[in-house]
């Protein structure tokens, strides 16, 4: 039934075509479609998400750390985020003999909570379109003239706004430099840890169930803003007080039907979905292959060790997850690009534009003839920079290389350094230079049997085969100062970073006597000879043809609603909740529960287990107000919002502006919907509200913070 009604809807209604989200939508918050938002059953007002005068939905949504985002939900700034955006600042809390990683942490009063230094959130405390004073002049201009008039302009423009002391203002470019935008932003710099569930909850089903559907992961933590005396920013102080906001938003915990309202309020990343045809068969069929084929054999060998010992399970963990999520998030991609048929889509697309528009057909002839002069380089470049990415010796030798540069073009200054020591000892910290000698020696055999001989240094041929490159790579890495295990100055690079960066131009010498530096530089030597600079500079050209193509989109296809790409700026996506049809004869209903998290357990499993607590639970059917019609917590469910990575931690709210759910992932047959979101397979994954109250009052007894709430049933 349901696939008919599909059907039905995409042949006969064409009406459908004009529903603005059927692209997907990631909307600035002052343009949302609010006349389709309430015909989808929202209730309440676009004023009422975003007013820059009074309090608002968004003075409750923030970015956590520059990177996901998080929502405040009590009066007293208690934040929602998370566990997996929250995880770093969980581990470095923890230690052998409190691991609030393994075992969850609880503050039981705002004594307890944890203070993280360096951690911030932003508010967007208002949204000016400021394209007129950007662009204004510079059509009569063009080439580095344009840009430098654009940049003077934005400058003009960031002093002509009267801030306070505590405010910052950030200009974005949207749809390709066609208009600019203007950020108010406010930061907190005081963000203590509250709670936090134990990754058997928090990150349950790991790896094996990332970007899946049907999911089971109390995907959550709790933090808490804190502010000065006045309720204004300030670094972290014992004498910080709970910041109160202007506005928080109420926990709803009642069911949810199919077809319900929603809608998703954070700072979504990244997202192409204006690219020409080409450049989406370009990503489907060689960028996409290419980093995952890096990453494979990365994940490859690492697993193999990773099984085979305890300790290397451990030390690697996080570095294997964090290689494996964009891993698995490509192959989805590619297999949905296929599927969706979206360079059929995209083909059809110009081919209708050209049509009506026929200044278009020089615009895509140009960037066709453009990508397909930029594909050599652009595939090299995937292949250099995922090797680098994942190879930890060749990271390490990348960064001791840019040290190198940085030091003797004079551009070493204090910060620089102590970046650079950070960056190093990063990788340091968990690092098995043997195994990683056996992953260089494999991406390397990889790379010297992909690359062009023109791009790779004179004698490369002999890398082409893992096994003699291991020998090779593990007594070069065996004596370097730039895998931390042969010594410099009395000492290591591992053990004593300082010492090593003592004196640079004996630590310079020796770096450049140092055979595995020689080799990488070599590599990078001829990539940047032969590969980045015309890969930057074919760039340059389509990101000009880009904009010109934007714009006629925008000027040609009347009928369609543009919402420019993600950009990590504040946008509300909406739908409705929804199962999905992903393949034939299967069906994915739109929300799991507490039984299925059972049906998952594997006792001890690293990514399988469920803590005792949680079992009792289930065994005694203590879910109090959480249990749903069915008689059972909802864990996880899916909707039909538009969201991408930065996405992580955003409200998922209903047509009331009530809190539902936190975001945290998508479904793998969706994950095209960074270049092709498809209603019928892009489904955003969220924890239900009920479920997360019910973590925190039934497994952690953490009343107090229920308390502060305001709950909605
Ligand atoms: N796939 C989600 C995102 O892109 C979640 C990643 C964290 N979870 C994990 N198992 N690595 O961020
Ligand atoms: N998991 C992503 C994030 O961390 C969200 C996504 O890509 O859907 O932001």
């Amino acid at each position: 039934m349901i696939k008919r009604s599909f059907l039905l809807s995409a042949v006969i209604v064409p009406a459908v075509m004009a529903f603005a989200q059927q692209y997907g939508g990631m909307w600035i918050p002052t343009e949302v479609n609010e006349k389709e938002m309430k015909e989808m059953g929202m209730k309440i007002s676009a004023k009422q998400i975003f007013d820059p005068s009074k309090p608002s939905i968004k003075d409750a949504v923030v970015q956590f750390n520059g990177g996901c985002t998080a929502e405040i939900i009590s009066p007293q700034g208690l934040l929602l985020t998370n566990h997996h955006c929250g995880y770093g600042q969980i581990q470095k809390h923890s230690t052998v003999q409190n691991d609030y990683l393994a075992d969850g942490f609880w503050a039981n009063n705002p004594n307890a909570e944890l203070p993280n230094p360096g951690v911030t959130v932003d508010f967007i405390s208002d949204i000016k379109e400021v394209t007129d004073q950007v662009l204004g002049g510079t059509l009569l201009t063009e080439g580095t003239a344009a840009e430098n008039l654009i940049n003077k302009n934005i400058e003009d423009v960031k002093a002509s706004f009267k801030l306070e002391p505590w405010q910052k203002v950030v200009i974005k470019p949207m749809y390709y430099g066609n208009k600019y935008y203007a950020f108010i932003i406010e930061t907190y710099k005081d963000v203590r840890l509250v709670g936090a569930p134990p990754s058997s909850i928090g990150k349950f089903g790991s790896d094996t169930d990332n970007w899946v559907w049907p999911r089971h992961t109390g995907d959550f933590s709790l933090f808490r803003i804190y502010a000065d005396k006045n309720n204004k920013p300030a670094e972290y102080s014992k004498d910080n007080v709970p910041y109160q906001p202007k506005y928080f938003l109420p926990v709803s915990i009642k069911d949810k039907q199919e077809n319900d309202f929603t809608f998703v309020f954070g700072f979504p990343g990244r997202t192409t979905e204006y690219l020409p045809s080409i450049a989406v068969e370009q990503i489907m069929n060689q960028i996409d292959p290419a980093m995952i084929s890096v990453r494979e054999v990365a994940l490859k060998t690492l697993d193999e060790k990773m099984r085979a010992d305890q300790q290397t399970k451990i030390k690697y963990a996080s570095k294997y997850a964090s290689i494996a999520n964009y891993w698995k998030k490509w192959i989805g991609e590619v297999e949905g690009l296929k599927k969706s048929n979206a360079v059929q889509k995209k083909e059809a697309y110009e081919k209708k534009l050209m049509d009506q528009n026929k200044a278009i057909i020089p615009t895509i002839s140009e960037l066709n003839r453009l990508y397909s002069q930029q594909a050599l380089y652009a595939v090299n470049r995937a292949y250099y920079t995922e090797i680098i990415r994942n190879a930890e010796t060749l990271a390490l030798a990348n960064h001791f290389s840019n040290y190198i540069e940085n030091y003797e073009e004079g551009k070493m200054d204090e910060a620089t350094l102590a970046n650079f020591k950070k960056r190093i000892s990063a990788i340091y910290k968990d690092f098995d230079p043997e195994l990683d000698a056996q992953v260089t020696a494999k991406v390397l055999a990889l790379y010297a049997n992909k690359t062009r001989v023109k791009f790779l240094p004179t004698g490369f041929d002999q890398y082409k085969d893992a096994n003699a490159n291991l020998s090779k790579i593990e007594e070069m890495s065996k004596n370097s100062v730039i895998t931390g295990r042969g010594t410099f100055n009395g000492t290591t690079a591992a053990a004593d970073i300082d010492k090593v960066f003592q004196n640079p131009t004996t630590l310079i010498q020796q770096l450049k006597k140092d055979p595995l530096m020689i080799l990488f530089q070599s590599l990078k030597d001829v990539y940047s000879e032969k590969v980045e600079g015309y890969y930057a500079a074919y760039q340059k050209h389509i990101d000009i043809a880009q904009k010109k193509f934007m714009a006629q989109q925008m000027e040609t296809d009347k009928d369609r609603k543009f919402f420019p790409d993600a950009n990590s700026t504040l946008r509300v996506t909406y739908g409705k909740v929804a199962g999905s049809n992903p393949r034939d004869a299967v069906y994915y209903g739109y929300q799991t529960h507490l039984a299925g998290v059972m049906e998952k357990y594997v006792p001890k499993d690293y990514e399988f287990d469920v803590p005792k607590k949680l079992i009792d639970l289930y065994n005694t059917k203590d879910y109090g107000v959480y249990k749903d019609k069915t008689g059972d917590v909802p864990v996880n469910f899916t909707a039909t919002n538009h969201t991408t990575g930065g996405n992580s931690g955003s409200p998922a709210l209903d047509a009331n502006g009530n809190l539902i759910g936190l975001n945290f992932d998508r479904q793998w047959e969706g994950t095209m919907s960074d270049i092709n979101y498809d209603p019928k397979f892009s489904r955003n994954i969220m924890v239900d509200t009920k479920y997360i109250l019910f973590i925190i009052e039934k497994y952690a007894d953490a009343k107090w913070l229920l308390n502060e709430m305001k709950i909605v049933k």
